[in-house]
C-alpha cells in the first residue's frame, strides 16, 4: 500500500508540475477561498489530471468527494494516494463491476454535494431518478464531455433538468484542444499499450469526423496509416475529404481496415454486418464515451470462442476462422489501455472546469435549469494565462482597428 501511494503521489505530482494554468488558479484559490464550505460531487476519470483539479477545488475551500465515471479508467494508485496524501474522499477502483460503479457515483451523492461535476451525465442521472433525496442539495453542475452534453440537453429540452449546467465539453479552450489534440494523441498511447503493433502502412477506418475523430485521423494519417472516415453528416464529410481522407459507408470500409476506431458518440456504430465483413486480424477499439459504439454483445454471439490475448487485447475468434481483436472491452482505449489525455492539456479543461465550478457558485441564483455555455471571459482568462506561461506574446487591437472592425458605414474601408 506503501508503494502504491508513493507511485500515486509522484504521478500528481508529474501531471501537475506539467499543468502551469492550474497552478496559477489553486495559488489564487489559496487566497481568496472561493468555495469554501462547499461540498462538491465528481465523476471523472480518476487519474493524475483529475485528482489535481480534485485537489484545487478542496485548496479552494470544498469539500470534495470523487468516483470514476468510467470502470476501467480509475489509475489504483492515485486513488490511494488521493486519501492517504490529500484527506479526499474517492470512491473508484480500476476493474470495478457495474454494481460497483454505481454503488461509488451513489456514495458521491452521499455527502449531498453543492455542486456536481459530471463526465458523461451518469452522476447527474441518477441523481435525477434513483437519488432524488440527494437531487434537492445540488444547485448546479458541470459536464466534461459531448455525450454528457447531449443527454442534458436532451433532459432540459424534456423539462427533466433540474438545476443550472455549464457546458464545459464546449468551451473552446476544451473542445478545440482536448477533444482533438488529447484524443488525437492519447487514442494512440491507448492502442499502442494494448497492442505493440504498427499504425504505419495500415488502412484504418475512424468512424465520426467530430471533434475527436478529426483529431484521431490527423495523428492516424502522421503515423502512416491510410485513412477512411465514415460519417453521417454530409458536411463533416466533406471536411473529411477535403482534409485528404477517402470517405466511405462503415459497411464498405471494413472490407479492407485493419485499424477501426470509433469516435462518434453514437451506438452500433460498428455491428453484426460489419463484422461479416472485416478481414481476419482487425484490431478494433473505441474512443467514444460509452462502450455501446462497437457492438460487442453481437461480436460474442458471432464467436465461436473469445479469449483474453493481452492485457488489453480480446481475441473473438469467428466460425470461418477469422480473428476479430477488441480493444479495452470497447471502452474509450485512451483511457481505459492508455493513461488519458496529456497533462498540459487537462490543464486548460480543467482549469476551464475550477473556474466553471466557482462560476456557478457566484451565479447559480440567477440561473434557469438549463444547459448554459461557458462564459466567453472563462475561455480568454484561461488561454491568457496558457499562453502567459508558455511565454507566447500576441497582437492587442488599436482603437482605430477595434473601432474599424465594429463599424459598417460607408466610407471607412477605404484606405486612407
Ligand atoms: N476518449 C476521450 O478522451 C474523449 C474526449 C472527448 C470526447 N469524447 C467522446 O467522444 C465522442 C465524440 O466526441 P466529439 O467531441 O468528437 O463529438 P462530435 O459531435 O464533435 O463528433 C461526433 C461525430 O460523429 C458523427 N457520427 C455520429 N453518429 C455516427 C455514425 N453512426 N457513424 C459515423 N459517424 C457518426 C457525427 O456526425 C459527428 O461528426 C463522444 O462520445 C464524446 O463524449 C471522448
Amino acid at each position: 500500500m506503501e508503494e502504491l501511494v508513493k507511485k500515486g503521489s509522484l504521478r500528481l505530482r508529474w501531471a501537475y508540475d506539467h499543468m502551469p494554468v492550474l497552478q496559477e488558479l489553486d495559488r489564487r484559490f489559496r487566497k481568496e477561498q472561493p468555495l469554501a464550505g462547499v461540498k462538491i460531487g465528481m465523476a471523472l476519470h480518476t487519474e493524475a489530471k483529475t485528482g489535481m483539479l480534485a485537489v484545487t477545488l478542496a485548496n479552494a475551500g470544498a469539500r470534495v468527494a470523487l468516483a470514476s465515471c468510467n470502470p476501467l479508467s480509475t489509475d489504483d494508485s492515485v486513488a490511494e494516494a488521493l486519501r492517504a496524501e490529500y484527506g479526499l474522499e474517492v470512491h473508484a477502483r480500476k476493474g470495478e463491476s457495474e454494481k460497483e460503479y454505481y454503488a461509488n457515483l451513489n456514495s458521491v451523492l452521499n455527502i449531498f454535494p453543492d455542486y456536481v461535476i459530471d463526465d458523461g451525465a451518469d452522476l447527474i442521472a441518477t441523481a435525477h431518478t434513483k437519488r432524488r433525496d440527494a437531487l434537492k442539495n445540488i444547485k448546479g453542475g458541470n459536464e466534461e464531455t459531448t455525450t454528457g452534453v447531449a443527454r442534458l440537453k436532451a433532459m432540459a429540452a424534456e423539462g427533466r433538468l433540474e438545476f443550472p449546467l455549464m457546458d464545459v465539453n464546449d468551451a473552446k479552450m476544451k473542445y478545440l484542444f482536448d477533444n482533438r489534440y488529447g484524443t488525437g494523441q492519447s487514442a494512440f498511447d491507448g492502442w499502442m499499450n494494448a497492442t505493440n503493433l504498427m499504425v504505419a502502412g495500415k488502412r484504418m477506418v475512424v468512424a465520426g469526423y467530430g471533434w475527436c475523430g478529426k483529431g484521431v485521423a490527423m495523428r492516424a494519417k502522421g503515423l502512416g496509416a491510410i485513412v477512411t472516415v465514415t460519417e453521417v453528416d454530409p458536411v463533416k464529410a466533406i471536411e473529411a475529404r477535403m482534409d485528404g481522407f477517402e470517405v466511405k459507408p462503415m459497411r464498405e470500409a471494413v472490407r479492407s481496415a485493419e485499424i477501426l476506431m470509433t469516435a462518434t458518440g453514437c451506438r452500433d456504430v460498428v455491428a453484426e454486418d460489419d463484422f461479416k465483413n472485416m478481414r481476419d486480424g482487425c484490431v478494433i477499439g473505441n474512443v467514444g464515451h460509452f462502450d455501446n459504439e462497437i457492438n460487442k454483445k453481437q461480436l460474442k454471439a458471432m464467436s465461436k470462442s473469445v479469449r483474453r490475448v493481452r492485457d488489453f487485447i480480446d481475441e473473438y475468434a469467428l466460425g470461418d476462422g477469422r480473428r476479430l481483436y477488441l480493444v479495452a472491452e470497447g471502452r474509450l482505449m485512451n483511457l481505459a489501455a492508455g493513461q488519458g489525455h496529456p497533462a498540459e492539456i487537462m490543464d486548460t479543461s480543467f482549469s476551464t472546469q475550477a473556474l466553471g465550478v466557482v462560476y456557478l457558485a457566484e451565479h447559480h441564483g440567477e440561473m434557469g435549469n438549463r444547459v448554459y455555455p461557458v462564459p466567453d471571459e472563462i475561455d480568454d482568462e484561461v488561454a491568457r494565462i496558457k499562453l502567459k506561461q508558455w511565454g507566447v506574446r500576441i497582437d492587442r487591437l488599436s482603437k482605430e482597428q477595434y473601432a474599424y472592425i465594429h463599424s459598417w458605414q460607408e466610407g471607412t474601408r477605404c484606405a486612407s
